[in-house]
């Protein structure tokens, strides 16, 4: 079947249209045009996503990419072009998941074609699988297997013992690890988003083999359970720069050395839990997903704990950030899964804080 998925949790307007086939264990994709739109430039004075701006630029967005994406496979919008709509209800920015949403139940009701509303965060899990572009099928995955969920928003350890089946066993207690990136990135006068930018500051610092002279704390480390918290890290960040008499006073190598120090702690904060809940569980899968999945430090870091017992997969390219054929993915395997049935349009509502 043809599906067209569309993703407006955040910042990022993505809309895919795949061709899907096969069940749970079967599912192969085949993908015919997938765009992605971020608002990132809109956002940067803002330090952040303003959720209004967000919302407008979603509205703006979904018909002009729409328009591109029938383009580019050549299907004909006034003719039933797809079989069934997924589109993202949340987690996210309520107002953006709206935008999504609403653009989602027109199509459907021209068309006369099933939404499948779909889990953001399961998107992501079933991200690692996927490409954006040509084929892939779903993989043949030992369980159980544990999802390591970094983003801007979430920070969560899921464990999957039956396909499908969530169990959040380690969580934030405060900040997400990709916000907390973000606002270390802006106190050292770095712009939005600033997860990339202090993985760049603290590549090149390890690539120079300069050693941070700061220690800063990894929150929780010890605890005895899987949850973490980063606004502690956060604010040790901000003491210490305060006693270095302020951003002004800092010089190039003192920045690098922060960021090299503060993203060691964060990561170090997530593969030791992490580590930990393998061991406990003895996981065979972990799949490490969200924007934060992108970090090389975190990938090398899941790399050495894993080492040959764990089968370990990342986001390919393009797929770590927020896109919609994760959703697609996600959504057609629940809608196999359900055996194809989905909710009565109508019902369909955004849920700012849905939980796996
Ligand atoms: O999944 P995502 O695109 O959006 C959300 O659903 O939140 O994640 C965005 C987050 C931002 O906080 C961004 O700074 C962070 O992912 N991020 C990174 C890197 N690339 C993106 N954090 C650390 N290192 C990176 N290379
Ligand atoms: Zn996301």
């Amino acid at each position: 079947m043809k599906i067209l998925n569309i993703e407006t949790s955040c910042d990022d307007t993505g809309i895919s249209i795949m061709e899907a086939k096969g069940g749970i264990k079967s599912a192969s994709f085949k993908i015919l045009s997938n765009k992605v739109s971020s608002q990132i430039e809109i956002h940067i004075p803002y330090g952040g996503v303003y959720p209004a701006l967000a919302k407008r630029e979603h509205i703006k967005n979904l018909p002009i990419i729409l328009e591109e994406v029938l383009k580019e496979t050549k299907l004909n919008k006034k003719e039933r072009p797809v079989d069934a709509i997924t589109v993202t209800y949340g987690p996210g920015l309520e107002p953006t998941l709206w935008t999504g949403i609403v653009f989602a139940k027109e199509l459907a009701e021209k068309w006369n074609v099933p939404i499948i509303p779909t889990n953001h965060m399961e998107g992501h899990i079933f991200s690692v699988f996927g490409k954006n572009k040509g084929t892939f099928k779903i993989p043949n995955v030992k369980l159980p297997a544990l999802s390591v969920l970094v983003s801007g928003g979430h920070t969560e350890l899921v464990l999957i013992k039956k396909w499908m089946d969530y169990e959040i066993v380690g969580e934030t207690l405060d900040d997400a690890v990709g916000e907390a990136f973000d606002k270390v990135a802006r106190m050292l006068g770095l712009p939005y988003p600033g997860g990339p930018q202090i993985s760049k500051l603290a590549e090149e610092a390890r690539v120079r083999k300069i050693l941070s002279g700061f220690s800063l704390p990894r929150p929780m480390i010890y605890a005895k359970n899987f949850n973490f918290s980063f606004s502690g890290l956060k604010t040790a960040v901000l003491y210490l720069i305060r006693d270095l008499g302020g951003l002004d006073k800092i010089n190039e190598k003192t920045k690098s050395e922060i960021a090299l120090e503060f993203e060691n702690a964060a990561i170090e904060c997530l593969t030791y839990k992490t580590a930990k809940v393998i061991e406990k569980y003895k996981i065979r899968t972990l799949i490490v997903a969200g924007g934060v999945a992108a970090n090389t430090h975190l990938r090398n870091e899941m790399k050495n704990i894993t080492k040959k017992k764990v089968k370990l997969y990342f986001p390919g390219e393009g797929l770590s950030g927020d896109n919609s054929i994760m959703i697609g993915i996600a959504g057609y395997l629940n809608y196999i899964k359900n055996k194809k049935k989905v909710p009565k349009i109508d019902s369909i509502k955004a849920a700012g804080n849905l939980r796996l």
